[in-house]
């Protein structure tokens, strides 16, 4: 990543931009909007020339189509990026070996890596390779104008792109390792190891921000939103982001607890469409998910769960009160590390599937479920998009924490759709 050359061509597309650009377009952090999928429910960012690539927060690596027979410049196998781009194994993946003989040099090894879709759960094999990445520049406030930046990713073949939303061209990792976008970021604009994320509800007012602060939202710093901070923690070999509840899920304040009473493992999945929980927390929390409605004097509002449905809690949608909050429900509380409290309340707890019915949106994990970059053990819970739509997400790689909004945050009306992307004159 630090070889000279690679250097002198940031800094000149860096001097290129600032001719072009209002401010320097270096140093800054950069904003995208963030589209969800209706057909998917994943996530996209438009960064490569403007076509989306899927947000997975557990991938250590972008990868991309590279245009069919157009010549890419693919790294040398004792390249540091490709060594790194191997240090994760994909799941499932037999391929091992770090290239193949150059077909012009026999003395030389071009690097293929291993690109994981996440969705199909396949992985294919491309060339390392080097491509230009864009998004705009920002003060916290504003996209200030474009910057685009050379970034080391995978090349795949466009089999590879099933289960992706249409037009999407692959994947941006965004897991704690130095070839995912946060870390390309920070190396290249020379910012923090950093981002935030708001996710959207709707198909086109999410947002993301990477390389720190101070950010702004309705003209209010971030940092007064967020109410919470947890460590992040590892999770055997995974890149990924994982917190901990030590003292286990609330659901209306009464206290659920797994068999073996040990803290709870909890990842974090931008293409997991509705939170994961391991069964034998699934079924203590939808149990005391009934009981809470039923002390609510709500045991009426019970209908029966769509057969194409995943969700086993369905109630009259016409029957359960709205609030600015969404459904007026039971609030479930995950209790974290470090004393904070995530709070999940209706608009991310009950999804309406149509006009007569609304489901509480918690599935149970599948035995032996895709396990991911790093194998080990499935975490007690795996909280997926719909859960973290609407938050303000900051993911700070150099703090090693989450921060997040909490309840009281969300009286601000703060939602993902503030974000001003209006270029100032
Ligand atoms: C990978 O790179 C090699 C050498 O640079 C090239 O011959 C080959 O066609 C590339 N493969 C693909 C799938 O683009
Ligand atoms: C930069 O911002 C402008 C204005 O909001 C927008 O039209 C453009 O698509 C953005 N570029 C990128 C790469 O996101
Ligand atoms: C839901 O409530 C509405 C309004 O009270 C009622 O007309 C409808 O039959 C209920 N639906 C079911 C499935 O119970
Ligand atoms: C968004 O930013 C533009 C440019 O700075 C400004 O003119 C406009 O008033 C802002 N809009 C809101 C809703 O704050």
């Amino acid at each position: 990543m630090w070889q000279p050359k690679y250097l002198i061509l940031v800094a000149v597309s860096l001097s290129v931009l600032a001719c072009a650009v209002v401010g320097d377009g270096g140093g800054r952090p950069l904003v995208t909007a963030v589209t969800k999928d209706a057909a998917t429910s994943l996530y996209t960012i438009p960064v490569k020339s403007g076509r989306p690539l899927v947000l997975d927060l557990s991938g250590p690596i972008v990868w991309s189509t590279c245009a069919d027979g157009a010549p890419h410049d693919t790294l040398e196998c004792n390249n540091i990026d490709c060594m790194r781009a191997h240090r994760f194994h994909p799941p499932g993946c037999p391929h091992t070996g770090y290239g193949m003989p150059d077909v012009h040099n026999p003395f030389r090894c071009k690097c293929t890596a291993h690109p994981h879709n996440p969705v199909s759960g396949d992985t294919a094999s491309g060339n390392m390779t080097r491509v230009a990445l864009s998004a705009n520049a920002t003060d916290g406030m504003n996209p200030l104008g474009p910057v685009s930046f050379t970034a080391v990713t995978s090349c795949a073949p466009n089999t590879l792109l099933q289960g992706l939303p249409a037009g999407a061209v692959g994947v941006v990792g965004l897991a704690r390792f130095s070839l995912a976008f946060p870390a390309q970021v920070a190396g290249t604009q020379g910012v923090a190891n950093s981002f935030a994320l708001c996710l959207p509800s709707n198909p086109g007012n999410g947002v993301a921000i990477f390389g720190g602060g101070p950010l702004f939202v309705l003209g209010q710093p971030i940092s007064e939103m967020l109410g919470g901070s947890t460590p992040l923690r590892k999770h055997g070999d995974s890149p990924g982001y994982y917190i901990r509840a030590s003292k286990g899920i609330t659901v209306d304040g009464l206290r659920i607890l797994p068999g073996d009473h040990a803290p709870l493992t909890i990842g974090l999945s931008t293409t997991t469409p509705y939170t994961e929980l391991r069964s034998d927390v699934y079924r203590l929390f939808i149990n005391a998910f009934d009981q809470a409605m039923e002390r609510w004097g709500a045991a009426a509002l019970r209908v029966p769960s769509p057969a194409e449905s995943p969700f086993e809690l369905c109630y009259n949608n016409s029957k359960l009160s709205q609030t600015r909050f969404g459904f007026f429900v039971p609030r479930i509380t995950l209790m974290l590390d470090g004393g904070t409290s995530w709070q999940v309340f209706g608009m991310n707890s009950i999804v309406r599937l149509n006009r007569a019915t609304a489901c509480l949106a918690f599935v149970e994990m599948k035995a032996g479920n895709k396990a991911g970059y790093g194998g080990g053990a499935a975490p007690a819970v795996v909280i997926g998009g719909f859960q973290m739509e609407n938050m303000l997400l900051v993911f700070d790689e150099e703090k090693q924490t989450l921060g997040f909004t909490t309840g009281r945050h969300l009286i601000t009306g703060l939602s993902c759709g503030h974000f001003n992307f209006t270029m100032p004159a």
